[in-house]
């Protein structure tokens, strides 16, 4: 028998251990969507057969704007999440406040060196040290097209140029449909110009223009034609394109009231979970003019630094099954992305995925693989704002001149 306090002594162990073996991940994302929630939904799986609580942080708003608004108040607050969805350079300044927990242990056990592309690895260290977990690899210049609308509208296939697009694009209009679903909001604006701009100038021109904010190529005659085209685009939208979701634009396409959508791959995970088939219901093509060239967008949850034992272990099993194979695979098919962990086999994966793997693969070669700017991958969040802002000024107000157009632009560029 026990005696009372040998019993307490027990159970207090029982507790301990309990505690640093399972823990509360509160995970603050912004995967709301039809197929951004099944997604998501893979990761509280496998966190729960770990014995762990996931407590659901869902913060909704496409492209992530409302979730970074929230997470700065929580972390200014004393209070942060057990980890975030944040990306790009956003990690480095997150970091660099001192708040972000470092995940080497987890990384070194794992091997995330050998696991990851250098390219990706480098933006998720701060000063060498793992501060973030890596999702997945989206594409950004893609187009989505309903295939039944192509051909009721006369149109033989995906649009490879400018010029044929915008001939696609009548066809539609003249079958009484919408040619370009699209959602007025300022991220989806810019991942529509961002496309445009690719498609114009080439990949060294984004890179000069879009990363480097380089002054001679953001007024030069190319980024003119680029805000020409840009505008065109928007002459195919509808009227009702202000402040739409991205993923109604995504349901306009699927119910045959649109033709096309400039959209990331996340665009194909909405479908999917409507049940649509790749090739058959719904087509991808890269945007027009940008087949050599892949704008990739890479998700990836940083851990704030935490005192609760269990917590911590929480965070470090979080952080190896993001990056674990079984996830890698069952997360990506479901989201539109591509595993970002190397060397994982496609064989499950549909055509789209197939084109994305091997164009990034193959871009990365020839210089054409270049940060998404729209999502946040390539400038500090400050300019990358003011810029979409510029962007989204002159495509809702026409009669902003493409020469002010360009100013405006240039002028937020300069912002520190
Ligand atoms: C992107 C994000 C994707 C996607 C999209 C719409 O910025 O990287 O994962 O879901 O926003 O919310």
């Amino acid at each position: 028998m026990f005696k009372v306090s040998q019993l307490a002594a027990a159970v207090a162990m029982v507790v301990t251990a309990a505690a640093v073996q399972a823990g509360e991940v509160e995970v603050l994302h912004y995967w709301t969507s039809g197929g951004e929630a099944k997604s998501v939904a893979e990761l509280k799986k496998i966190m729960q057969a770990k014995g762990h609580v996931w407590k659901d942080f869902a913060v909704a708003g496409g492209g992530g704007d409302n979730a970074a608004t929230v997470l700065k108040s929580r972390v200014v607050s004393g209070n942060p999440p057990a980890a975030a969805q944040i990306k790009g350079p956003a990690i480095q300044e997150w970091a660099a406040e001192g708040v972000l927990a470092n995940l080497d242990a987890t990384a070194k056990a794992e091997k995330w060196d050998s696991l990851l592309p250098k390219v990706v690895a480098d933006v998720m260290k701060y000063k060498g040290n793992y501060v973030a977990a890596p999702v997945n690899v989206h594409r950004v210049n893609w187009m989505w097209a309903n295939a039944a609308v192509l051909k009721k509208a006369g149109v033989a296939g995906m649009p490879k140029t400018w010029d044929e697009f915008f001939a696609a694009a009548d066809k539609v209009k003249a079958a009484g449909l919408i040619p370009v679903a699209h959602g007025g909001q300022n991220w989806q604006d810019f991942t529509t110009f961002e496309s445009v701009v690719l498609g114009v100038g080439g990949a060294k021109f984004y890179n000069d223009a879009l990363i480097k904010l380089d002054a001679k190529a953001l007024g030069s005659d190319t980024m003119k034609k680029s805000l020409e085209t840009f505008r065109k685009v928007k002459s195919y939208t509808d009227a009702a394109a202000p402040g739409r979701d991205w993923n109604l634009a995504t349901a306009m396409v699927m119910q045959e009231k649109a033709a096309f959508q400039f959209m990331g791959d996340w665009a194909k995970g909405e479908f999917l979970a409507a049940g649509k088939a790749p090739g058959k219901d719904f087509l991808c093509a890269a945007a027009p003019g940008t087949a050599n060239a892949y704008t990739f967008n890479v998700d990836s949850f940083a851990m704030f630094k935490l005192k609760d034992a269990g917590a911590q272990k929480a965070q470090g099993d979080l952080a190896a099954s993001i990056m674990g194979t079984e996830f890698q695979e069952v997360f990506n098919l479901n989201k539109g992305s591509i595993p970002v962990r190397l060397n994982m086999s496609m064989a499950k994966f549909d055509d789209c995925a197939k084109t994305s793997s091997k164009d990034f693969v193959d871009t990365a070669k020839t210089g054409g693989l270049v940060p998404s700017v729209a999502h946040g991958m390539a400038i500090k969040p400050a300019a990358e704002g003011a810029i979409k802002d510029a962007v989204s000024q002159f495509w809702n107000d026409d009669k902003i001149s493409v020469a002010d157009g360009m100013k405006n632009i240039a002028k937020a560029a300069a912002t520190k």
